[in-house]
Order: structure tokens, then sequence, then C-alpha cells
């Protein structure tokens, strides 16, 4: 398994999450999984003992040197490629301290995709591989470099957010060293330009994104961001497999994160949760007070431009509304935040950042998670939310519409509803989802029923882990195609 992140070791979003849950979940069933992690200072750190297993002094970039070890917390074996030219700079992973994406991106995950295809080709010492598992466009090189080794390797990509592409001058192919015929428009080459993305689209001898309707919705041109015409003749190898999240970290009854534990049959701890969230950030700690709260990357995806019309709406109508926003993003979003704590003083707190200590708690202790994506993946927050009580008022998109059963279909006190949907991006429709989860609040009875189906709800990683087993089973034996 290639990625760029995985919790405990790096996160930037909800990828770190999957990867850091996916791999000891598959480890637990009958699969040998290795996983493979760029050499971050942070993770370097977290793991203490490395061993070096393997050198390479051939790559771009320069020479690397292969460390194995454990993710921590776990007993799955993980490999960091260390060159601390490349990998070796504090701050965050992909940008400078200015924001700025980092120039030499390319040169970085290309020479991390060139090690990972040697790992997965045969090294002296380390398990032979059967099938190499690579996470959006940082592996997206992958599956090209291991065609190109003639390795009887077959390759799965995942399509995380297919927003962020990779997309770098066609001089890197020089660099990188692409093969001549993966350089045309059938091959890397995306509008002028060398893709990440469309490399892992192309080269994959499968491909999957992490939800059933998210994996339609990419074939369309409206949600396909410029890849639809790549992915639809490619359809058929096109699978959608939900995220699970990991409920060994999010289980609101041992969550040592929390003031106090609870549960579907024993809820009364989610009180003393919320008063501590009101307390931690000066909110008065009205019990009655619907909290709403925004945990996600203050970003356009995440609608964070509409949130920002709705909110002064809503502020307005319900006096005794409060609204607790934690995440960081595009400046623009995270100034608006600020201007809205300003202006409602005592009722919005907004902390720009993010740690998991306040995710787990503004998961614990507020009512309603308020997330609107303009596409969403998977949409790990609103399961988050879910399992500890907070009922989400989110977009009908993607993996949220696969996880998220409203109401208006589906009537709270006999079925599944467990959260509020809305269409489109207008803030009216927002308004309008979370006026209802309002309504629905003010209800005892109902909101229950509602924290109930949410919390009950089967969220973890044993469906998906068979469904990926079934799709691993299906690439070994002759390579089915040749690249289209
Ligand atoms: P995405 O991956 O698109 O951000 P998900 O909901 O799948 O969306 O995953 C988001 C994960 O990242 C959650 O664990 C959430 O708590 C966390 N998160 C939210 N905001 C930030 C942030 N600014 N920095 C790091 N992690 C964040
Ligand atoms: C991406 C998506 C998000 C998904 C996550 C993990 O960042 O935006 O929807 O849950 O990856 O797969």
């Amino acid at each position: 398994m290639v990625a760029a992140e995985a919790v405990p070791l790096a996160k930037t979003g909800g990828l770190g999450d999957m990867v850091g849950a996916f791999a000891p979940a598959l480890h637990r069933s009958d699969v040998r999984v290795t996983l493979m992690l760029p050499g971050w200072p942070e993770a370097l750190a977290a793991v203490g003992d490395a061993r070096e297993v393997a050198r390479f002094d051939d790559l771009p970039g320069g020479p690397a040197t292969l460390l194995a070890a454990t993710l921590p917390g776990t007993d799955v074996p993980l490999l960091l490629l260390r060159n601390d030219a490349l990998f070796g700079r504090e701050g965050p992973l992909y940008v400078d301290a200015d924001g700025q994406e980092y120039a030499d991106n390319p040169l970085r995950f290309g020479a991390f995709c060139r090690a990972a295809a040697r790992v997965a080709a045969g090294l002296p010492g380390l398990p032979a591989v059967d099938v190499v598992h690579a996470h959006d466009w940082h592996a997206g090189l992958v599956p090209l470099f291991v065609r190109e080794t003639g390795a009887p390797v077959r390759t799965l990509f995942t399509i995380h957010n297919l927003a962020f592409q990779g997309n770098y001058p066609l001089a890197w192919m020089d660099t990188l060293d692409l093969p001549a015929e993966a350089r045309g428009s059938e091959g890397c080459e995306f509008w002028g330009q060398l893709s990440f993305v469309k490399a892992g689209l192309v080269y994959a001898d499968r491909l999957n994104t992490v939800s059933p309707s998210h994996a339609r919705e990419i074939v369309t041109p409206e949600a396909g961001h410029g890849m639809d015409g790549v992915l639809r003749p490619r359809a058929d190898r096109l699978s959608g497999i939900l995220n699970g999240i990991d409920t060994g970290v999010w289980n609101p009854a041992l969550d040592p994160l929390l003031p106090k534990g609870f549960s579907a049959a024993d809820p009364a701890g989610k009180h003393r949760c919320k008063a501590a969230l009101q307390h931690r950030l000066g909110l008065p700690e009205d019990a009655f007070a619907p909290v709403v709260a925004l945990g996600s990357r203050l970003t356009h995806q995440k609608m964070a431009d509409v949130a920002l019309e709705a909110l002064p709406f809503l502020l307005n109508r319900y006096p005794r509304l409060q609204v607790a926003v934690l995440g960081c993003g595009q400046p623009q979003y995270e100034q608006g935040f600020r201007m809205l704590q300003q202006r409602y003083p005592r009722r919005v707190v907004v902390h720009i950042g993010y740690t998991e200590a306040l995710a787990h708690l503004l998961h614990g202790g507020a009512n309603i998670l308020l997330h609107g994506s303009r596409f969403e993946p998977c949409g790990l927050a609103p399961l988050y939310a879910m399992r500890y009580g907070t009922i989400p008022v989110a977009s009908r998109v993607g993996g949220l519409a696969d996880t998220i059963a409203d109401p208006v279909e589906h009537d709270p006190q006999v079925a599944r509803a467990n959260g509020f949907l809305f269409d489109g991006a207008e803030p009216a429709a927002m308004v309008e989802a979370v006026e209802r989860a309002l309504a629905a609040y003010s209800q005892p009875r109902v909101w229950r029923q509602l924290q109930r189906n949410a919390m009950q709800a089967d969220f973890g990683w044993q469906p998906s882990v068979a469904h990926y087993l079934a799709l691993y089973a299906g690439l070994i034996g002759p390579r089915p195609e040749t690249a289209s």
C-alpha cells in the first residue's frame, strides 16, 4: 500500500485517516500488507528505531534509504523512504510556510513512486508483492512504473480526491524519466501537463473511489474534475467502496479525549461533553442551546462560502443557537469565520487550526454537524459525528448520500433516518436543512431516535475490507488488459 499520508504519522485530511485505519483493518484479515510512506520528519520521529533495508542511489532527487518499522500502535509493517532533501521539511507536507505548493513536489513524489515500484518488483529481505494499492495523486505514477519493471504485479489506484491532480510542466517527464510511450495524451499528458493522477487512472489495472455514489458521479462532466473523459472508457474497471472508520479511535464510550463516555444505550455522558465543549470554547453553558459544529477544511469544496452566508441568517433567527468552528484552509474563509465570531461574540467561536483532541470534543459535545460539500468522495467527519450522536446536516453528494438518511424519506420513529440532506450550493438550501434539524432537536423523542440510528449504524471497516479483498483477488492472475 503506497500513500503520502497515514495516521498517526501524517495527515492533512481524510486520506490520512483512511489509510491509517484501512491498513490495520486489512492486516487483521489474511492479507499480508506493507505500508509505504515518505520519510516525513514526524513519521521518522514517531517510529523510533527503524532498520535500513535498502539504498537507492539512482532515484530522481538524489540517494535515498528505505527504512523498515511498524505503523505505531499496530503491527502493520511499514516502509519509509528517507531522503531529507526531499521530505525532511518541517511544517505542512505539501506547501511552504506561505501556503504555496513546493515547486519540487513532482520530484518529491516522482522519486517516491519510483522507489515504490522497486519495492513492488521485489527487493531482497522484503516480502514478494502481488498487488500494489496506490492512493491519490502522490502515488499516481506507481502503476506506470510498476508496469515498466515488467514484474508480475497488479495495481489498484484509489481516488480520494480528484480535485488534487498533481499536474506539472511537461519538462518533468524528462526529469522523472517517463517512458516515451507514456508521454502522450493517451498516457500521462493532460492538457499540456504531466498529470500524476491521470497516470494512475490510465495505467492501474483497477480503479476505485471511496463510495459507490462518487464512482457514478466522477464519470460525468459535472463531477469528473476534467478526468471524466479518461474514466469513462475505463468505467468497467472502476468501482466504489465506502470507507470505514476506526471504531477504536472513534468510540464515544471509551474515548480518553472526552470528559465522560457515552453510548446509544447510555447517552447521558453527552451532556457533560457538551458542557465541556461550551466551557472550552467560552460559550455560555446552556444545556438547551443547539450547538452547531463545523469541523472540516475551510475550503470551497466544503462550502465554507455557503456556510458564511447561511449562518448569519440562522443566528439572527434562532437567538439561542451556538456555532463552534474548528478548521483551517483558504485564507479568505478563515478571515470570514473570524469576522463572524466578531459579529456574534459568545455565540460563534472559531478555532483556526486543527487538533485531534478538539475534534473529538467537538463531535462529542455538539448537537449538529454542518457539513456542506460541493463534492464528497466519502466524507469521514460526518461518520465520526454520527457515532458521537451528533446529527449531520450535509450535502446530498458522494459518500454523504450513501451514509446519511434524511427523515423526509425515512420516518425517524420507525426507520433509519440519521441526518439531514440538502441539494446544491445555495445558502437557502443549507438554511432549510439546518432548520429541519433544529425543529427535530426541539422534539426530544424524535431527536433521540435520530441519535440512536446514527450511533448504531455500522460504519466499521469489516464490510469494506471484504470488498477490497474481492478486488485484490480479482486482480491476481493474468493481466486482463493493456493500458487503454
Ligand atoms: P477531507 O478528507 O475531504 O478533508 P473527510 O471528512 O473525509 O474530508 O476527512 C476529514 C478529516 O480531517 C477528519 O478527520 C477531520 O476531523 C480532519 N480535519 C478537518 N479539518 C482539518 C484540518 N484543517 N487539518 C487536518 N485535518 C483536518
Ligand atoms: C478525500 C475526500 C473525502 C474522503 C477522504 C478519505 O480527502 O475529500 O471525502 O473521505 O478523502 O477517503
